[in-house]
């Protein structure tokens, strides 16, 4: 196989329950090198589990899940946790640390970088999404755009396999939300792996590989973007996309 077509994620038949509710009913995906998947749905359909049980933040009941060939397990998970970067709705980020401490801190504590080392690579992450200027100011002084705009940052600078990203926009007013996008846009430019879930349909139709279309801890049908749109194979599909494009609109692309 060649380093391009490298498997970096896989996840062979998913199923987790709360109590009597099973949430995912055997989810199974994978995403290559450099590939970017969108996943959208209905709410309660299961997409927040599925990324959590990646990096196990709930743990999955059964199914395998395996991070560039090696397993997921509760016992490798710290090691895992470090090469998975995760961007949260809610932006995640420590209100008493300035930008630079939030991207820094994983890099002094977990990665055990020096103090030298860590700055320079976080002020070079910050740079890339744009944020050099706002090193020093704390989550409370920066917009919604700029606060996950730092957590993106803070993801990249643990030099992640794959980042995860659970609605990374929903929680911003409308004219930020263009501001991330276009950071998560160079991103997959740039190669990185991603599993994004979105209403972004904009975001979904122009930058993504395959769009992923669950619904009641299935996926329903998942594709190419045009085939999704143009073409599904599944009435469903069609349906929920009209839905969601009436909603979000169809992106500013
Ligand atoms: N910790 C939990 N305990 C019990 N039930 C939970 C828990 N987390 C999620 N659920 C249930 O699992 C189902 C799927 O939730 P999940 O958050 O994965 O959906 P989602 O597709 O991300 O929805 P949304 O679009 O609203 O974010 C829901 O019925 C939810 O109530
Ligand atoms: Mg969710």
């Amino acid at each position: 196989m060649s380093e391009d077509k490298r498997t970096i994620l896989r996840i062979e038949d998913l199923h987790k329950r709360f109590g009597d509710n099973e949430v995912l009913k055997g989810v199974s995906l994978s995403l290559n090198k450099g590939e970017n998947k969108v996943i959208i749905g209905p709410s309660g359909t299961g997409k927040s589990t599925l990324l959590n049980n990646i990096n196990r933040l709930v743990p999955p009941d059964e199914g395998k899940i395996y991070l560039d060939g090696e397993e997921i397990t509760a016992d490798n998970i710290n090691k895992m946790r470090q090469e998975i970067g995760f961007v949260f709705q809610d932006f995640g980020l420590f209100n008493h640390l300035t930008a630079l401490g939030n991207v820094r801190v994983g890099l002094l504590k977990v990665k055990k970088m020096n103090k030298k080392d860590a700055n320079d690579l976080a002020m070079k992450e910050l740079q890339r999404v744009g944020l050099e200027e706002n090193a020093d100011q704390y989550p409370a002084e920066l917009s919604g755009g700029q606060k996950q705009r730092v957590g993106i940052a803070r993801a990249l600078a643990m030099q992640p396999k794959l980042i995860l990203f659970d609605e990374p926009t929903s929680a911003l007013d409308p004219e930020l939300i263009g501001e991330v996008l276009n950071v998560m846009k160079n991103l997959a430019q740039e190669g990185m792996t991603m599993l994004v879930v979105t209403h972004e349909m904009g975001f979904a139709r122009t930058v993504s590989d395959e769009i992923i279309f669950m619904e009641h801890g299935h996926i329903v049908e998942q594709g190419p973007p045009k085939q999704l749109f143009n073409n599904p194979e599944v009435e469903r599909t069609r349906e929920f996309l009209f839905k969601l494009t009436e909603l979000y609109g169809e992106g500013d692309e």
